[in-house]
């Protein structure tokens, strides 16, 4: 039988630009290749779509942007295509039809619904959730909003429109102390890797946090900051998902900022997270609950605090987590007895289940 033809889209127009390249070098040098072929395709920063041919060790530090072998390529909207549309090197334009995407792309342009809509029309099999519940995690806001409907149980919050604190700030940030005090998280709603949020300790760092907020996002979400352990479980699966142990991350840093995400290297993950068996049942819980009733699919890494009291509170849910063979959702597999290449097999044969 002829192999499945895979797509993997990696970089984007994201603030996780490079975190997507690091996952993606793993994915690539992972799948198997006597059960699928894999064709790259990098979108710049600028959002250029390129076919890359050249060695997969070039996507970490760019270098696969001034590759030789780079084409101007697209995925096709149109159905019929079922795949990509390039530039051949003798300037003709030649398609290349596809199986299943694995769009490796964290953030915004990628993890939020956008490529998932284009694949949608193109009528791919593609890995991981579908639009609206990609949409829906993008935005931390719609999250919790719609998590609060569902009694999940979570930090107190709120959500503020830049606009709404230029016109009546000094209101507004006094309602937000009152509400949920000091310390407390300020985030873009739609962002990733924790860039743009900071942890305000009063009125002065407040205002800084906002400004940096700002910059990314015109819609804000505020947060208490809580007290408690930070731990993640995986899930996987379509309509019958199966949930992983739980992990714990041990940040290097006073919390999990980007740099003790990807740049310190020092922080510590613990698998199994050591938790009394209620509490992580809890977690394990409320995450298959979460990701049915945020209609995900596919794969979903989900974040939650641990209190000492044995509550359990959800920060998150991620629907393109982090794949490095050492991030935490394929670590938390590797621990259940499933490698590296078996979970992506399964994760590219779940998206052709269609
Ligand atoms: N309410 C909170 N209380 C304590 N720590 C928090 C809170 N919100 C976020 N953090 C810290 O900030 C990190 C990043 O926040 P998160 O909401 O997960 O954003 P991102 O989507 O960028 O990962 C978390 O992993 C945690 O370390
Ligand atoms: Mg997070």
């Amino acid at each position: 039988m002829k192999k499945p033809r895979v797509a993997v889209l990696f970089g984007g127009m994201s603030s996780e630009h490079a975190v997507s390249l690091v996952s993606a070098t793993s994915v690539i040098a992972n799948i198997p290749r006597d059960r699928f072929d894999v064709v790259m395709i990098g979108i710049t920063r600028d959002g250029e779509w390129r076919l890359f041919e050249g060695d997969v060790e070039k996507l970490a530090g760019s270098g696969w942007e001034s590759d030789p072998s780079n084409r101007p390529a697209f995925i096709a909207p149109d159905s019929r295509v079922h795949g990509i549309v390039a530039l051949s090197p003798d300037g003709r334009i030649e398609t290349i039809r596809l199986d299943v995407v694995f769009p490796v792309l964290h953030g915004l342009n990628g993890e939020d619904g956008t490529v998932q809509g284009l694949l949608t029309l193109a009528r791919i099999p593609f890995v991981g959730c579908g639009v609206t519940a990609s949409a829906v995690c993008m935005d931390k806001a719609i999250t919790k909003a719609l998590c609060d409907t569902y009694q999940i149980p979570q930090a107190k919050w709120e959500t503020v429109r830049v606009s709404d604190l230029k016109d009546n700030g000094k209101a507004v940030v006094e309602r937000l102390e009152a509400h949920l005090g000091y310390p407390l998280f300020v985030k873009p709603a739609n962002a990733g890797s924790s860039v743009g949020i900071s942890k305000a300790a009063d009125r002065e760092t407040l205002y800084k946090a906002i400004e940096t907020a700002a910059t990314h996002d015109r819609k804000l979400v505020f947060e208490e900051a809580v007290n408690g352990r930070e731990i993640e479980c995986a899930v996987l699966g379509n309509e019958e998902p199966v949930v992983s142990c739980c992990g714990e991350i041990k940040p290097c840093n006073e919390f999990y900022d980007y740099n003790a995400k990807y740049l310190a290297g020092r922080t510590e993950l613990v698998i199994p997270a050591s938790l009394p068996k209620d509490v992580s049942e809890r977690v394990r819980q409320t995450a298959m609950r979460v990701f049915r009733l945020l209609g995900c699919r596919g794969l979903t890494r989900m974040d939650f605090f641990a209190l000492e009291d044995g509550t359990v509170l959800l920060n998150e849910p991620n629907t393109i987590p982090g794949f490095t063979s050492i991030s935490m959702y394929p670590k938390l597999f590797e621990a259940g007895g499933i490698s590296y290449g078996e979970l992506l097999e399964t994760l590219l044969r779940l998206a052709m289940e269609g």
